[in-house]
């Protein structure tokens, strides 16, 4: 049995990828749930959004040559010689959530994937271009198994090369987050059909290997929804312009991520939007000074006044979010 990998992804850099996983993976611990976020992104953002400084110094040491796990790239790191993969050495965040924390190394694992992919498709020694294709998925299963996760939420960088496209193979499902602008509209025609080839590439190589020496992710990639994300907006943009991109939003993920026919639906009330997330202002720089998600940010943090009303908004709404993503993944029978 494996643990369900959930990805938020778009190539489009900025849209909120990396806030979305830490809220989210800190609002599915408060729901009971167990959860692994994984940092695949080499710009390791989502990293020093969870630890302190000191933390990430003593993660990244260059001076410690001993053979450690503590960052995904160092689990990975011996098969860049002839070794296996490393059991990670995760951060516990809190007792329901742990971190596989990222690595600025990682970038320097793009070219040994390169060329992993069209070996997979060889007729002989398939073990070792297939072991690294799925690498970050036996990093982020053995992660899970350790701590009994019952998700395993990933973040990426906004880029469509061999990294993501094993950080997608890795992936069951897929949540989008995009804005109401020309550039997530272009984002959102260029992602359907990629996850569609990295899909159907996988499966080829799957049926490529027909005796396994070890499990495989199935790379199903599902698309769940797309978010859309407020806090790009431009404020001096007149409300015409954002309507005119956001109401091309409903049918462009149909007919680009789920190759379907166009839909008469509006936003907000399109069946394929998780959520529409405001931007939240000040409460930013505040939750990130203390390394506290939004919704959680106290008095003694500054959140005081009209500040404490918007912090319980945004509890209601990452807590609405996380309810419609968990209603739409299958767990594996041994979940509550
Ligand atoms: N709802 C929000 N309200 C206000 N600011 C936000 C919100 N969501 C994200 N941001 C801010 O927008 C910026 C970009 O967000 P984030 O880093 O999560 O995007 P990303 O998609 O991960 O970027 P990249 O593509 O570079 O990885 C950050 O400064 C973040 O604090
Ligand atoms: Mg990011």
């Amino acid at each position: 049995m494996t643990v369900p990998v959930l990805t938020f992804f778009n190539n489009k850099g900025g849209v909120g990828k990396t806030s979305l996983v830490f809220h989210l993976a800190h609002m599915f611990s408060e729901m009971g749930k167990r959860v692994v976020a994984i940092d695949l992104d080499p710009q390791a953002n989502l990293t020093s959004a969870f630890l302190s400084e000191d933390d990430l110094e003593a993660l990244w040491d260059p001076d410690d040559m001993s053979a450690r796990s503590n960052t995904i790239y160092q689990c990975l790191k011996p098969m860049t010689e002839m070794g296996d993969i490393l059991a990670p050495q995760t951060q516990e965040i809190n007792a329901r959530l742990h971190l596989v924390p990222g690595d600025l190394a990682l970038a320097g694992f793009e070219d040994t994937l390169s060329q992993a992919w069209p070996l997979a498709m060889g007729s002989s020694n398939l073990y070792r271009p297939m072991r690294l294709l799925s690498a970050f998925w036996q990093v982020a299963q053995m992660a899970a198994t350790r701590h009994g996760a019952d998700v395993v939420l990933a973040d990426v960088g906004p880029h469509l090369g061999a990294i993501n496209r094993s950080a997608l193979i890795a992936s069951d499902h897929v949540v989008i987050p995009l804005a109401a602008d020309l550039f997530s509209l272009q984002g959102l025609r260029n992602l359907g059909p990629t996850l569609q080839h990295w899909r159907s590439d996988w499966q080829k190589r799957l049926d490529n290997w027909a005796t396994p020496s070890f499990d495989l992710p199935r790379g199903a990639m599902q698309p769940l929804g797309y978010i859309l994300m407020q806090h790009t907006e431009r404020l001096s943009r007149p409300v015409k312009a954002y309507k005119k991109w956001a109401d091309r939003i409903p049918t462009t993920y149909r007919e680009s991520v789920l190759q379907k026919g166009a839909t008469q639906s509006i936003l907000p009330n399109d069946g394929d939007c998780l959520a529409k997330l405001k931007h939240y202002r000040s409460l930013v720089p505040m939750a990130q000074e203390v390394r506290k998600p939004i919704f959680r940010l106290s008095s003694a943090d500054g959140a005081i006044g009209s500040h404490s009303y918007a912090v319980q908004g945004a509890w209601s709404d990452f807590k609405a979010l996380a309810v419609a993503i968990l209603e739409r993944i299958d767990f594996p029978e041994h979940t509550s």
